[in-house]
């Protein structure tokens, strides 16, 4: 059978991948397969007490509607879950304020199963966060979700995560606003790199989407940025001077091609119709 369809398919999916993420960069990447290390299960932990006919007693709740399951990364448990299980052993009641902990069975387990424990919380605690982390971390044991190539902490087995202290979501990247840009909502920039020797990351208008311009000849950024709200940050909107009905951006210059009524072209500027100046000296467009 004949391959070249299939050469040709791969090409042109590659084609297109690279058409559609101009800007690719690592940190866009995101995981098809989730490193086993990190994620949520969302299974609980149980134990049945050996020698005895008991049914397997819950220590670890599932997660439910209520509650999150239980998160790793890196292959720890992620520290909010850690630090509910050592502070329903050190408050201990029987079951945790949020029910997400069962204090008791988790004493009557340590108790059996723990040799090192004796009676200290802290290390049941710490022994239930190991078994509870063996369990989860067979293969195939936590949840596949789409995360973060980085930068992220897993929140709950519905595949919910936030970004570290300091980082930003972009599509479905974390990043650090200090040395990377966002355009568009979705498509990270490294900040160094910026977009060309001519060309700037800016807004052209108001709330419009951030790109980049060739400041040297783009019309509504001609020179430089304009900020978010459409003020200059070195930058004119050619458009927008006093008088211009039309114009284009020269080497970062604004260049007056037609003026609006009661301004006349003057080499490259609409200035202010002088008194008496008779309608033939100007270029004014007849409309307006
Ligand atoms: C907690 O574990 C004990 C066993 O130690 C069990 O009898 C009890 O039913 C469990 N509580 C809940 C709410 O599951």
């Amino acid at each position: 059978m004949l391959r070249p369809p299939l050469f040709a398919i791969v090409a042109v999916a590659l084609a297109l991948h690279s058409y559609a993420h101009p800007f690719s960069t690592p940190a866009t990447r995101t995981r098809t397969a989730p490193s086993p290390l990190t994620g949520c299960t969302p299974s609980g932990l149980s134990w049945t007490p050996s020698g005895t006919h008991a049914d397997a007693q819950p220590i670890l709740y599932p997660a439910s509607d209520t509650t999150p399951g239980w998160c790793f990364e890196l292959g720890r448990l992620v520290s909010p879950h850690a630090l509910a299980i050592h502070a329903a052993f050190a408050a201990g009641d029987t079951a945790s304020s949020d029910q997400r902990v069962n204090v008791s069975a988790a004493r009557a387990f340590c108790a059996h199963e723990c040799t090192d424990c004796g009676a200290s919380p802290s290390h049941c605690a710490a022994f239930v966060i190991a078994r509870l982390a063996a369990q989860a971390l067979r293969p195939g044991a936590l949840t596949q979700c789409e995360y973060p190539p980085d930068s992220f902490t897993p929140l709950s087995a519905t595949c919910e995560y936030a970004c570290l202290p300091g980082h930003l979501s972009c599509g479905r990247a974390c990043y650090d606003p200090l040395h990377w840009l966002c355009l568009d909502g979705v498509d990270l920039q490294p900040k160094s790199v910026m977009c060309g020797p001519t060309s700037q990351v800016c807004v052209a208008q108001q709330d419009g989407p951030m790109a980049c311009h060739d400041v040297g000849e783009s019309v509504g950024t001609c020179g430089g940025c304009l900020d978010p709200d459409g003020a200059p940050l070195g930058g004119v909107n050619c458009l927008a001077v006093p008088g211009v009905r039309g114009a284009r951006c020269h080497r970062a210059r604004c260049v007056a091609t037609r003026c609006r009524t009661g301004y006349v072209l003057d080499g490259e500027a609409c200035q202010p119709q002088a008194d008496g100046a008779s309608a033939s000296d100007t270029r004014q467009v007849p409309f307006g």
